[in-house]
C-alpha cells in the first residue's frame, strides 16, 4: 500500500488540443501533494491521468509514462479497471449513488470486487465509514438513503466509498469547493489522518488549504492562453508558499495574477 508515484513526460490530448505538455514528478507515499495553478492549466486533466480516467473522455489521449513504484500504469498488458481501483478518486461535487443507501454505497465497490460474506462486508462498510469520519453521524441509519446527507456528509461518504476498496493512492479533485468551512475543516482533517495509510493528491484553488494539508505543492501554469498547461516547480509546500524559486509562482500564491 501506499505506493510512491513516479511521473515522466506526461502529455494529454483532447483530440488535436494538447491541454498539458511535458510534466514530470515524484509524488513520495504517505504523503499529500496539492495542485495549484489557474483555472484551465490542466491540474484535472493531469490527475485524472494518474489513474487512466482522462482517456475515458472522447478524444482522451496520452504520451509518457506513469509509474506506480514498479509498474507502468500506460503498459500494454495493464488493465485501466484495475488501475482505477488501486488509484481511487473522490470529485468536487460530492456524488453518492442516489438510490442507494449510506451502507450500499461504501459496499459498492466492494461488491464490484467480487464476493464478500455479509459480516465482512459489514466490517469493511463500519471500517471506512470511521475512517471517513463519518460512523458516529451515520451508524443509525446506514439504510438511509445516501442522498439525504449534507453535503459535507456527502463528501466523507464518497472518501468512505473511495477507501472502502484500499487503494494506494487516492486522488482529490477540489473535494472541498462545494462544502461550507466546518466541512472543509472536517475534510482536511480527515486528509491529515489518511495520508498515515494512503498517498493523497489534491487539487485545491484555496491557498490556506495547500499550506494546511500538504507536504508538497505543485504549481501548474499557462504559458499564453491556448497553449498547454504545464508544471511550472514542485516543492516542499512550506518553500512554495515563503520562497518560491520562479516568480510567476510567487505572483499567484500572493495573489497578483494575471
Ligand atoms: N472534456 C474536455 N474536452 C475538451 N477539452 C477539455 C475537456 N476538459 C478540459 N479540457 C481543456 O483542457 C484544458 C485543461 O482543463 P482542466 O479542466 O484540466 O483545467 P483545470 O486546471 O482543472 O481548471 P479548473 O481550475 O478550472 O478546474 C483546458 O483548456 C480545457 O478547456
Ligand atoms: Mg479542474
Amino acid at each position: 500500500m501506499a505506493k510512491r508515484i513516479d511521473v515522466s513526460g506526461l502529455t494529454a490530448y483532447y483530440g488535436s488540443h494538447k491541454a498539458i505538455d511535458d510534466i514530470s514528478m515524484t509524488v513520495e507515499p504517505r504523503s499529500v501533494t496539492a495542485f495549484i495553478g489557474p483555472s484551465g492549466c490542466g491540474k484535472s486533466t493531469f490527475l485524472r491521468t494518474l489513474n487512466r480516467m482522462h482517456e475515458v473522455t472522447p478524444g482522451g489521449r496520452v504520451e509518457g509514462k506513469v509509474m506506480l513504484d514498479d509498474e507502468n500504469l500506460y503498459a500494454k498488458d495493464v488493465d485501466p479497471v484495475t488501475v482505477r481501483r488501486t488509484v481511487g478518486m473522490v470529485f468536487q461535487r460530492p456524488n453518492p449513488f442516489p438510490t442507494m443507501s449510506i451502507y450500499d454505497n461504501v459496499a459498492a465497490g466492494l461488491r464490484l470486487n467480487g464476493s464478500y460474506r455479509k459480516s465482512e462486508l459489514a466490517e469493511v462498510v463500519e471500517r471506512s465509514l470511521k475512517g471517513a469520519n463519518l460512523w458516529n453521524e451515520v451508524k443509525d441509519r446506514l439504510n438511509k438513503p445516501g442522498s439525504g446527507l449534507s453535503g459535507g456528509q456527502q463528501q466523507r461518504l464518497c472518501i468512505a466509498r473511495a477507501i472502502a476498496v484500499e487503494p494506494e493512492v487516492l486522488l482529490m479533485d477540489e473535494p472541498c469547493s462545494a462544502l461550507d468551512p466546518i466541512s472543509t475543516l472536517a475534510i482536511e482533517d480527515l486528509i491529515s489522518e489518511l495520508k498515515e495509510r494512503f498517498t493523497i493528491v489534491i487539487v485545491t484553488h484555496n491557498m490556506q488549504q495547500a499550506a494546511r494539508v500538504s507536504d508538497r505543492t505543485a504549481f501548474f501554469n499557462l504559458a499564453a492562453v491556448g497553449q498547454p498547461g504545464k508544471l511550472v516547480e514542485i516543492d516542499e509546500t512550506e518553500r512554495i508558499f515563503s520562497n518560491p524559486s520562479v516568480q510567476a509562482t510567487e505572483d499567484y500564491i500572493s495573489g497578483r495574477f494575471g
